[in-house]
């Protein structure tokens, strides 16, 4: 936890579901910042025609649409997401002939049939599980035997100043956020992911890092790509007054000047990890 309220996972998902269903569309808007971890992860799924894919914490279908793809005319993808908006606008990108299936449901409680999944996919999702242990048993309950899981976890924080630094600027001018969040780079240190992939019972453990960096034209645009990716914090901050925005605002300027571009702009960087293990035939 980085703040000292109690923390309710059932009020921090009501709080993601409704912070990602009110950036549904701007998230999709910036995942083009992001298309090289999209593509490691989908790389590392090696998908063909025939499988059937779950995709967990889809959001707009980033994964679920390309994969679609790769699995048609015989496999499918079932696209899940806690929030509902997120898998219409899933839809509305979507090719009506592409073999995908949409189904709003949380990542911890599965409405899918055991051993009825050849590859599950989870994109920049497992930390914001209040209990990702119980999400990736959820995950071995429905992988058929020798099946695999693909995911992608945000790095160690250090690593990834697209984040920290919009985090730090919110904790300098409001302090600690109303409703406790687990921090989103907690399976990013080293050997977490793993262990964790281990103790729910796969094998074959391979994690990599992914790191890649996005452009800015200025602080504010940096400021509302960090909330077009950060639904349970937009929601926070749509809560807050303007002239308190206002104070986040001028503390991100100064958050990210250490990476001021010579020729105008910022650039910041961001390490994930992509992780690929296999469900014990
Ligand atoms: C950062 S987005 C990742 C979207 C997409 N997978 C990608 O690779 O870009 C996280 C997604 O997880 C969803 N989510 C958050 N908590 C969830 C839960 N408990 N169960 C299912 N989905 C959840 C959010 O609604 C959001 O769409």
């Amino acid at each position: 936890m980085t703040q000292d309220a109690p923390f309710d996972p059932r009020r921090f998902k009501a709080q993601e579901r409704a912070g990602f269903n009110r950036i549904a569309a701007r998230y999709a808007g910036g995942a083009p910042l992001r298309a090289a971890l999209a593509e490691a992860v989908l790389n590392a799924a090696r998908l063909e025609p025939g499988l059937r894919v779950l995709d967990l914490a889809s959001g707009p279908g980033l994964l679920a649409l390309p994969a679609a793809t790769q699995v048609a005319p015989h496999g499918w993808v079932l696209a899940t997401d806690i929030a509902e908006t997120m898998l219409a606008e899933a839809a509305r990108r979507s090719d009506d002939t592409a073999p995908l299936l949409f189904a709003a449901a949380d990542a911890e409680h599965l409405c899918v049939p055991d051993a009825s999944i050849d590859r599950v996919l989870a994109g920049l999702a497992l930390f914001l599980f209040p209990d990702p242990a119980r999400a990736l048993a959820e995950v071995g309950r429905v992988l058929a035997p020798g099946g695999r899981v693909v995911l992608s976890v945000w790095g160690p924080r250090a690593e990834v100043p697209l984040l920290h630094r919009a985090q730090d600027a919110i904790a300098t001018a409001l302090g600690p956020p109303r409703v406790a969040r687990p921090s989103v780079f907690r399976l990013g240190e080293a050997g977490a992911l793993a262990q964790l992939l281990d103790a729910a019972g796969f094998t074959d453990i391979r994690v990599e890092p992914c790191s890649f960096s996005c452009p800015f034209d200025d602080a504010d645009a940096y400021w509302q790509a960090f909330l077009d990716l950060a639904g349970g914090v937009a929601e926070a901050m749509a809560q807050v007054p303007e002239s308190r925005l206002a104070a986040v605002r001028a503390a991100v300027a100064d958050a990210i000047a250490p990476h001021r571009l010579p020729a105008g702009g910022y650039r910041l960087p961001a390490t994930a990890l992509v992780a690929v293990a296999r469900r014990p035939d």
